[in-house]
This record gives C-alpha cells, sequence and structure tokens, in this order.
C-alpha cells in the first residue's frame, strides 16, 4: 500500500487512532458541535490599514430580522484584564480586541455581529461600515527593513577579525516572502457560559491548557471554570498556539448575550487574524581555510511583525548550533509594519534561518570545490552543542546525510552546474541539513481500565494530525502487553491530565514520558488489586482481579517532565534532505523529481506517522522553495488576494513520493521512550535543499523565495 506521499521502510501499516472518526465525520471539529440556543457571530474587519475610528453605522445591520447584538469598542463587555491601564499593560495579550478605537491592520476586528442564523450574521455584517480617521501606513518589509540596525542576537564567539583574511569567503543576501498557515480546517470558536461563572470553550487550537490558562489570567477566573475542547484538528500549522481575536470576541458575545456563540473565522479571516510567517531579510558570511573547514560565520536577519506585538522567531538561532565554528556573530531586528501579528509557522525561525545558511554553506561548497556532502560531514557539530559548550545527548546528522545521499544517488550529481540535460529539463541535485533543539516539557496522562476491559489512556494535548494519539496508543501496548483493539485514546480536553500545547516538536517527546509513567503506575495498582484477590497480576487477570477487588473501573495517572538531564546535555533532532530537481529552459518551470529525508529523532515510536510527517513537512518545504508568498501592497496598506486560489500550496503534483528514512538510534537521555521531535525538522533545510538543486542544475543561484517560474528565467 502506497501511502500520500511517503516511500519508507514500515514493518507494518497500521491505522490511526482518530482515522475512522475523520474520515466518518464522526470526530467533531471545534465549530461542529451544536449547543442549545446556539447563535452565530460574524467579524467586521476594518477597512483601512491605520487611524482610527471615527463613527460605526450600525443602524442598517441592526434592522436584519435575527440580529441579537452588535458589539463595538462602545458596547462590548469589559475584558477584566484589560480594565485599567495598569492591568492591560501586564496581560501580556499583544491585541486587546474590540478595545480601542486605534486601527493597527486592515481587517483588525472592529465589530462583532450576532445573529440567530448564520445567514442573518453574514448579512448583517456586509451592512456595518465605519468612518475613519486615517493615517499613513506601512506594510513595505523590502523598503522598511534597511532602516532598521540588526542588533546581536546570543553572545558574539571569537571575533570576526579572526577570520577576516579567511581564504574562501561565500556572502549573501537571502529574502522570503510572507507565508501564511492555512489548515485546511478554519480557526473557530464556541463559547458558553454554562452555569454561573463557569466558561466552556470548544476551540480550534493546539494547546486546550494554554488557551485555558490565557483566558483564565484575561477573564480572572479560575482555571478549573474554564473548560476547553479541541479533541479533533483538520491541520495546526502554528496558527493554532496561541489564542487570537476569536476567543475573547466569542467570550465576550456569550457574556453579553447568555447564550451560546459560534464563530468560524471566513477563509480571507484565516489570512490576517491568526498569524503567518513573517517576511524576512537575511545576509550571510561564511569563510573556510584551505581544508573547507569553517572559520567563521556571520549571520543578520530581520523580519516583520506588527507595529502592536513584537513577535521574534529567533531566525539566526540555527547558525549557533549546527557547526563547529569558533568565530560567530548573530545579529536580528524586527521591523514592525501595520500587518496584523506574526507568529510560530511550521519550523519557526530554524527553517527562515536554514533557508540562507545552507544556501551559503553551498554556495561556499562551489567556491571551495568541494563536495557539499564532505563539507557537511567536515564541519557539523556532532559532539558538543556550540552554543552552550555541553555534549549533545546524541546527534547522528552525520549519519543522515550519508544515508540521505545513497538514498537520492547523489553519486550521479556533477559538480559542474549547468552540465546535465533531458531536452530542455537542466537536471540538478542539491542538499541540505536541518536541526531543531529537541524539547520536552512536563506532562500528565492516564490510564483507564472498564470493566469491559478496555483501556483509555488520556491527555489534555492535542493530536494535530501527528499520529501522537496513536503513538500514545503504541506505547501503552508496548508497556502494558494488551492488544491494541483494546487500547483507546482520549485527548484534546482541559478536563484530562494536563498537557502542554502541541507544537515546536515537543509533542510525544513530552508525553512519552507521561504515558510511560502511567503504565507503570497502572501496573502498580493492578499488581497491589491481584495480591489482595489472591491472583496473579497479568493483563489476561484483569477482569477477574476487578471482579473480585468489586471494581468498576481502574485508573491512574502520573505527571512526567524534564530533569537533571537538562543541565547535563544538549538535545537535537537532526536531518538531512536530498533532492533531484528539473528546471525548464524555456518556461522556468521547477520539478522536484526525487526527494530524500533522513531523519535522525532517537526511538521512532511508530515509523508510519512519523514518516507521514517527515513527507508532509517536505511537501511544505517545496510550497516554501517554489510557490507559497503573500504579497502586500503598500499603496493600500493590505495584502494581495486572501484565497486558496491565489495563494499557492504545494499540493500533490508538485510534489514527488518522498523516501524518509530515519537513524533509528535511541536517545536515551531525554524521556523513558528516548524519542525526539520529528515534525519541524521535515521542513527545515527543504527549500535550501532546492535552491542548491536548482543552482546544480542551471547554474543560476535564486536567494528570494519562492523560487517561481520569473525569477528562474530573469536570473
Ligand atoms: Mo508548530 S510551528 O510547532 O505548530
Amino acid at each position: 500500500m502506497n501511502f500520500f506521499k511517503t516511500k519508507t521502510s514500515s514493518p507494518k501499516v497500521e491505522g490511526r487512532v482518530e482515522g475512522v472518526f475523520k474520515v466518518t465525520g464522526t470526530g467533531k471539529y471545534s465549530a461542529e458541535y451544536h449547543l442549545d440556543g446556539m447563535t452565530y457571530a460574524v467579524i467586521v474587519g476594518s477597512t483601512v490599514p491605520a487611524g482610527r475610528i471615527e463613527s460605526i453605522q450600525l443602524d442598517q445591520a441592526k434592522q436584519v430580522e435575527g440580529v441579537l447584538d452588535i458589539l463595538t469598542h462602545q458596547n462590548r463587555p469589559q475584558i477584566p484584564a484589560f480594565a485599567t491601564k495598569e492591568k492591560l499593560d501586564k496581560s501580556g495579550y499583544s491585541l486587546p480586541v474590540l478595545h480601542t478605537d486605534q486601527i493597527y491592520f486592515k481587517g483588525q476586528p472592529i465589530a462583532l455581529v450576532v445573529a440567530t442564523t448564520l445567514e442573518d450574521a453574514m448579512y448583517a455584517a456586509s451592512l456595518v461600515t465605519a468612518t475613519y480617521r486615517k493615517t499613513t501606513a506601512n506594510v513595505d518589509f523590502d523598503g522598511s527593513h534597511k532602516g532598521v540596525d540588526a542588533e546581536p542576537f546570543g553572545k558574539e564567539r571569537g571575533t570576526m577579525a579572526a577570520w577576516a583574511s579567511a581564504p574562501h569567503v561565500a556572502e549573501a543576501e537571502y529574502t522570503i516572502r510572507h507565508e501564511v498557515h492555512n489548515p485546511m480546517e478554519m480557526h473557530a470558536t464556541i463559547a458558553t457560559w454554562h452555569a454561573p461563572g463557569k466558561l466552556k470553550l470548544y476551540d480550534k487550537t493546539q494547546g486546550v491548557n494554554s488557551v485555558q490558562q490565557t483566558v483564565s489570567r484575561l477573564w480572572e477566573m479560575p482555571k478549573e471554570n474554564v473548560e476547553v475542547i479541541s479533541e479533533f484538528m483538520g491541520g495546526g500549522f502554528g496558527s493554532g498556539l496561541k489564542v487570537w481575536p476569536n476567543v475573547p470576541l466569542a467570550i465576550m458575545a456569550s457574556s453579553q448575550l447568555k447564550r451560546p456563540v459560534k464563530l468560524v473565522l471566513t477563509r480571507p479571516q484565516m489570512f490576517t487574524l491568526v498569524g503567518y510567517r513573517p517576511q524576512s531579510w537575511q545576509k550571510v558570511r561564511i569563510g573556510a581555510d584551505k581544508s573547507g573547514k569553517f572559520t567563521g560565520i556571520w549571520h543578520q536577519a530581520k523580519h516583520a511583525t506588527a507595529i502592536y506585538d513584537n513577535f521574534n522567531e529567533g531566525i539566526v538561532r540555527i547558525s549557533r548550533m549546527l557547526y563547529d565554528v569558533k568565530n560567530i556573530k548573530t545579529e536580528f531586528a524586527t521591523v514592525p509594519l501595520n500587518l496584523s501579528a506574526p507568529t510560530w509557522m511550521r519550523g519557526p525561525g530554524d527553517c527562515t534561518g536554514a533557508f540562507a545558511l545552507e544556501s551559503a554553506v553551498d554556495e561556499l561548497s562551489y567556491v571551495l570545490k568541494m563536495d557539499p556532502v564532505q563539507l557537511r560531514l567536515q564541519n557539523l557539530a556532532l559532539r558538543i552543542d556550540p552554543d552552550t559548550g555541553k555534549p549533545w545527548s546524541t546527534n547522528y546528522m552525520g549519519e543522515c546525510v550519508t544515508k540521505g545521499a545513497e538514498m537520492i544517488g547523489w553519486g550521479d550529481r556533477k559538480a559542474l552546474p549547468g552540465t546535465v540535460k533531458d531536452g530542455d529539463w537542466q537536471i540538478g541535485y542539491g542538499m541540505a541539513v536541518g536541526m531543531w533543539f529537541a524539547g520536552r516539557q512536563k506532562a500528565s496522562a492516564a490510564i483507564r481500565l472498564d470493566k469491559d476491559g478496555v483501556i483509555t489512556v488520556e491527555t489534555a494535548m492535542t493530536d494535530i494530525g501527528t499520529g501522537t494519539g496513536t503513538a500514545m496508543q503504541n506505547i501503552a501496548h508496548e508497556y502494558l502487553g494488551i492488544p491494541k483493539e483494546k487500547i483507546k485514546v482520549k485527548l484534546g480536553q482541559s478536563t484530562l491530565p494536563p498537557a502542554p500545547s502541541q507544537g515546536g516538536s515537543t509533542g510525544l517527546s513530552s508525553l512519552s514520558g507521561a504515558v510511560t509513567a502511567a503504565c507503570e503506575a497502572f501496573k502498580s495498582k493492578m499488581d497491589a488489586y491481584a495480591s489482595t484477590a489472591g491472583e496473579q497480576s497479568s493483563p489476561a487477570n484483569y477482569s477477574l482481579i476487578m471482579q473480585k477487588n468489586k471494581l468498576t473501573e481502574v485508573l491512574a495517572e502520573a505527571s512526567s517532565g524534564p530533569g537533571e538531564e537538562q543541565k547535563k546535555y544538549a538535545f537535537c533532532s537532526g536531518a538531512a534532505h536530498f533532492c533531484k530537481v528539473k528546471v525548464h529552459s524555456k518556461t522556468g518551470k521547477v520539478k522536484v523529481e526525487k526527494m530524500a529525508s533522513v531523519v535522525d529523532a532517537g526511538h521512532i515510536v511508530n515509523q508510519q506517522a512519523a514518516a507521514n510527517q517527515v513527507s508532509g513537512a517536505a511537501v511544505g518545504g517545496i510550497g516554501m522553495a517554489l510557490s507559497e508568498e503573500q504579497l502586500t501592497d503598500n499603496r493600500y496598506g493590505c495584502l494581495v488576494g486572501n484565497d486558496l486560489a491565489g495563494y499557492h500550496f504545494a499540493v500533490n503534483a508538485d510534489a514527488p513520493i518522498i523516501d524518509v528514512d530515519f537513524i533509528h538510534k535511541t536517545d536515551v537521555n531525554i524521556n523513558p521512550t528516548g524519542s525526539k521531535g520529528v515534525g519541524e525538522v521535515g521542513i527545515i533545510g527543504t527549500a535550501a535543499a532546492i535552491a542548491n538543486a536548482i543552482y546544480n542544475a542551471t547554474g543560476k543561484r535564486l536567494r528570494d523565495l519562492p523560487i517561481t517560474p520569473d525569477k528562474v528565467l530573469l536570473s
């Protein structure tokens, strides 16, 4: 059986725990719940990018049948944490929605129309108008970043002077356009005050506990009084890691109306209200001695941000940890614009940084006339994390590189660019490496055994499509020796054992410790019950043991988190990405012919799910390299377009079957299963690998993503 875009040596194919629920529609996404007395809300966005609201005209909208209320900054209920200036400053929430007449970006919510039907709410929203006192807006990153100086980011190691006279140097600037997450499922919130002082939210989020925490802070109420549910998700590429305006808006409307409120963003609103990968500029200077040993790296970066939110994704971080280099200087700045706030997106920071760094290393390989594979192997920091000086717990990136080279057939690459042709197509090979800190956070899980012998593994963590639920089932199966058919999982509810958000490739690494700890706690409990009952403790006897103890259920909960090992070691996941591209010499079209990704992520709990994450990320990398861009128009202070017809994701037709493999070496220090995150490293470096292959094919060095056909032809 051939899986979506993945070729991997998985020994056995198994379905996902959530698969049947998702494909039959029985699993509910946040917007799919129906509550009694439900009302529907629609956001009205500002039509100007900067200035102040002078007045909002609601009369026409209010006349629409079914309209229950229209909230604006003048009549909305107070969010307690924003009640005073001091509180607002401390709230930690970047844009207090409907809290001000000030406009920061086009599309900023200025009103919320609530009606008994969605249609009435949409129609009425179309009738809301406002007058503004406009001021000059700036959404021009290219024109603005030159006026902002990058400042030191991290400590400088060595000196720039030490490598000023390096015999071989590559130096260039790299740029990447604004990119938008756009998971298939829209962000949506249903809010209901279901009992006095008790709030329940169905919200599309990557972290129910994080939403719970933010909301309880904003409404100054105990955490326990805020319940958040996000049981199934239609994708989350980082946009689900924050609380966006839809959450407080739905809550405010529900408090005002004393009825449940459903607020689903429209696709156009997905472009402006839930973050994006900011546009960026980078400059990398890298030097090497005659043998190809790196002597120094100077990496500067700037990216856009909102004028009301100084988000920083840490672009230059990767240059500080990937290579063994004595002299390093990293600098960074944000460039405030009249855009909504950016946020983490698919390999945030490092994905952007790796494009520049790994392109520059490739450029240096041609200066040195050295094979890029050899150059990586010679310079990777495989033993010590150069940034912290701590030894890597494990780092098998060298093996990733060697294995990936075999998989792609690197031996067929010609060192001289532009020499291999097939009719009008030019053919080339490229590679790059990627690295991601392997994080682990404290998490909890529970094991519940019912009287029918069914185990349920429970945790508040969400599964955004990565296979977390399936991996939990796999771990419980391994630790308890109970057949997988008898193990269910329950996820994404704040009432379940607390867990961090699923993001930054930390989900399974955090949770695997909790699930194993819960399994151990459960086994001890069963051992105790078994001895009371005079039976041997084994899964075969669990029913009997429960009967004899007159139990209808056994529940064991446990937590697990990082500890002393964090002081001793640095942790990373690594990847090497290889590709073969063909470039059409008359049209400039680029086709990725073959792609191979090898990932070092410790022990792989579920090979199929892990490989699917890597191949999915690689497809994202193809989009980043070749097609994804959200342009802005400074004349109107807006984004150009806001739909999936104009924003080009890579789809199946743009991607080959991606050959994924793993190193399969357990990291015994990180957590009980020895597993590290795989999500982010699947995309970190892929865009550089593709750009490097295009250079090898054509001799054209393209440093501005996406590499659309016009750029190929005109360079
Ligand atoms: Mo991600 S950017 O870790 O959801």
